[in-house]
């Protein structure tokens, strides 16, 4: 087949413009486009896919500028099972990775890919991650034959002209990333307005630092700027340059002093970042001048400066959040963001052209149309349990748009981080909030946190998994070493930042969650930066630190201390036996488990 002649190359980096000729002629797309990454482009690209039938624009009075898109059934999270680390030997990616041989992937994937683009246009994606210029920043090429990734990009990072200037200064290694929704077009044939596949491969090769996703075109699967580059092929760059790539959001927290705090938080996939992000301090806090400001709400980038203080970087320069859950109660920032210029994905279509997902109001619409293009009325969620918007839903937002963006989160030297906290979703065990004894207690709790899985990605939601550092999916390496590499940083920095655990879902016996949550996670988030800052009382226990009662400001919220003392009761039988779940990864890594994890856990043991 021949090709028409390709639009004019927006770069002059000589391996740039030799690999996009060879992954053309291996996918054989209609016509390449290289992305300048203007708002005319962007229009007219939101245009065009409001022609094939992807997108539908909605209300422009009560929408301005924002689409909805449905997704393929089938195409609805990241596929685990389908996401593969290729290093060149197993014991490199380690038990909690898919490993291929990475001769036999490349084989494989040359397969599929080939003519995989037939009918459709080759994008030519350049991306930055991080401030375009910032030295913490990195680059990436992404080639796509969608241009639903193309627009989310331009949202959820930095693209286009900027960035070819940055790669063709040739100073920066830049991270080539094919990506097609493998659903070759024939001449003549109509699209559909999903095209995907359903095998699918979203595959990394992290020594020669390649990202390959095929079949998808949902989130984390295809928008590879995100999970594939700023964390698993990132965690790789960072284990070898001494930083840390973390599925992590950044805040800061300005207290009526005008002193500001920033501290970082990883949390497993929809449990609690976005809405932790952009907390707003209940009433009591807001009135004394207590704010909370956000710098990212997924991902964070974590290098020692030169008087070796931690410093963060949002890489990422929109949100990519879940919609179920949120409203203006539970994260009107959230809401304020996404009021204009979003795309959503997957949530239903109301009568008047806007959006409605479960949460958002507490009255559903009369009707709507579903996620799936079907009608839904309230009745009929009642008989069936069926979902008007889907439960991994997603804004695509501009983080500009945040009320609460604070003014640093685009400066490129990052903001300094004084406490990491972690925390899962769990049902039971885990307290409201307790403080690790030191670094390598805080890197243990991180290292055996467990949460209860959820619909980010497909598999058995609720069970609880081991999910260390909320990186389970997310780390492009062997986690014994991921830990390893975590310990070892604290050798880079002059002062550790404390570490805490915390669980928001802890429940009763009536199976409702003990803890309000949202916007009262201030009154943990005071004490956490009160101890941070060695201002705060704490008790001893077998696990960490707590706060007594009287350690937090309860003004504004009826609390009973007796339902306090449950849910930060540490039980010692529940945690002997959560000690056999640590054990059980612990043996899974065990031959490049770091000697300090065992004696951690012994240690726990002995107080238990
Ligand atoms: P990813 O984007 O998948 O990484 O998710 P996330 O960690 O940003 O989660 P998000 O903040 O979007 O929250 C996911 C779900 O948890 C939503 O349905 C929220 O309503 C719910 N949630 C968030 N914070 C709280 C909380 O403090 N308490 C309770 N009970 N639910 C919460
Ligand atoms: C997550 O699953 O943690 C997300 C959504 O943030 S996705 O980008 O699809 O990975
Ligand atoms: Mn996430």
């Amino acid at each position: 087949m021949s090709l028409r002649p390709p639009a004019l190359p927006l770069s002059t980096n000589a391996p740039l413009l030799k690999w996009v000729d060879k992954m053309a002629a291996l996918t054989r797309p209609a016509a390449i486009h290289w992305v300048d990454g203007s708002a005319a482009e962007y229009d007219a690209l939101c245009a065009q896919l409001v022609a094939t039938g992807t997108f539908t624009k909605l209300n422009e009075k009560l929408w301005p500028g924002c689409f909805l898109a449905r997704s393929d059934p089938g195409d609805v999270a990241r596929v685990e099972d389908r996401t593969f680390i290729c290093s060149l030997s197993k014991d490199n990616a380690g038990p909690t990775n898919n490993w291929v041989n990475p001769f036999e992937m490349r084989k494989k994937l040359k397969e599929v890919f080939t003519g995989c683009m037939a009918g459709r246009t080759m994008y030519v994606l350049p991306f930055s991650m991080g401030p375009v210029g910032s030295p913490m920043a990195q680059l990436g090429v992404q080639l796509t034959d969608s241009p639903y990734v193309v627009v989310n990009t331009r949202i959820m990072a930095r693209i286009g002209l900027p960035v070819l200037r940055e790669i063709d200064r040739g100073e920066k290694r830049v991270v080539p990333c094919l990506h097609s929704v493998g659903a070759p077009l024939a001449a003549g044939a109509k699209d559909v307005p999903w095209p995907c596949n359903p095998d699918k491969y979203i595959v990394h090769f992290p020594e020669s630092r390649e990202i390959w996703s095929y079949g998808s075109g949902y989130g984390g699967n295809a928008l590879l700027g995100k999970k594939c580059f700023a964390l698993r092929i990132a965690s790789n760059l960072a284990r070898d340059e001494g930083w840390l790539a973390e599925h992590m959001l950044i805040l800061g927290v300005e207290n009526p002093k005008g002193e500001k705090t920033y501290v970082a938080a990883a949390f497993p996939s929809a449990c609690g970042k976005t809405n932790f992000a952009m907390m707003i301090p209940p009433a009591h806090f807001a009135a004394q001048g207590w704010k909370i400001w956000t710098v990212g709400d997924d991902i964070a980038w974590l290098k020692p400066d030169a008087a070796g203080r931690l410093r963060a970087i949002n890489p990422e320069a929109g949100f990519f959040g879940v919609a179920p859950g949120t409203s203006v109660k539970t994260n009107p920032n959230a809401m304020a963001s996404l009021a204009r210029h979003t795309i959503f994905t997957n949530v239903a279509l109301t009568p008047d052209g806007g959006v409605w997902w479960e949460g958002m109001t507490d009255t559903p619409p009369a009707e709507c149309v579903d996620w799936q293009g079907r009608k839904w009325t309230p009745a009929l969620a009642k008989e069936t349990g069926a979902k008007a918007a889907h439960p991994n839903s997603r804004f695509t937002a501009p983080a500009a748009q945040c009320p609460t963006i604070d003014p640093d989160w685009e400066n490129p030297a990052g903001v300094p981080i004084s406490a990491i906290i972690f925390g899962g979703r769990r049902a039971t065990t885990m307290p409201l909030v307790y403080q690790a004894f030191n670094w390598s207690a805080g890197v243990y709790a991180g290292a055996t946190m467990g949460s209860e899985m959820t619909a980010a990605a497909a598999g058995t939601i609720g069970q609880v998994r081991r999910d260390p550092m909320a990186m389970l999916p997310f780390c492009g390496y062997h986690m014994g070493d991921y830990f390893r590499h975590w310990i070892s940083m604290q050798k880079k920095l002059t002062e550790t930042p404390r570490i805490f655990h915390v669980n928001w879902f802890r429940k009763g016996a009536d199976g409702k969650f003990l803890w309000p949550g949202f916007s009262e996670n201030m009154r943990v988030l005071q004490w956490i930066v009160a101890r941070a800052r060695g201002r705060a009382l704490g008790q001893e226990t077998p696990i960490g630190w707590v706060p007594h009662h009287e350690d937090l400001d309860w003004a504004g919220l009826d609390f009973p201390r007796e339902q306090f003392t449950q849910l930060q009761a540490v039980d010692r039988a529940a945690w002997q036996k959560e000690v056999l779940g640590h054990e059980e990864l612990f043996i899974a890594l065990h031959d490049h488990l770091p000697k300090e994890m065992v004696y951690e856990r012994e240690l726990l043991i002995c107080r238990l």
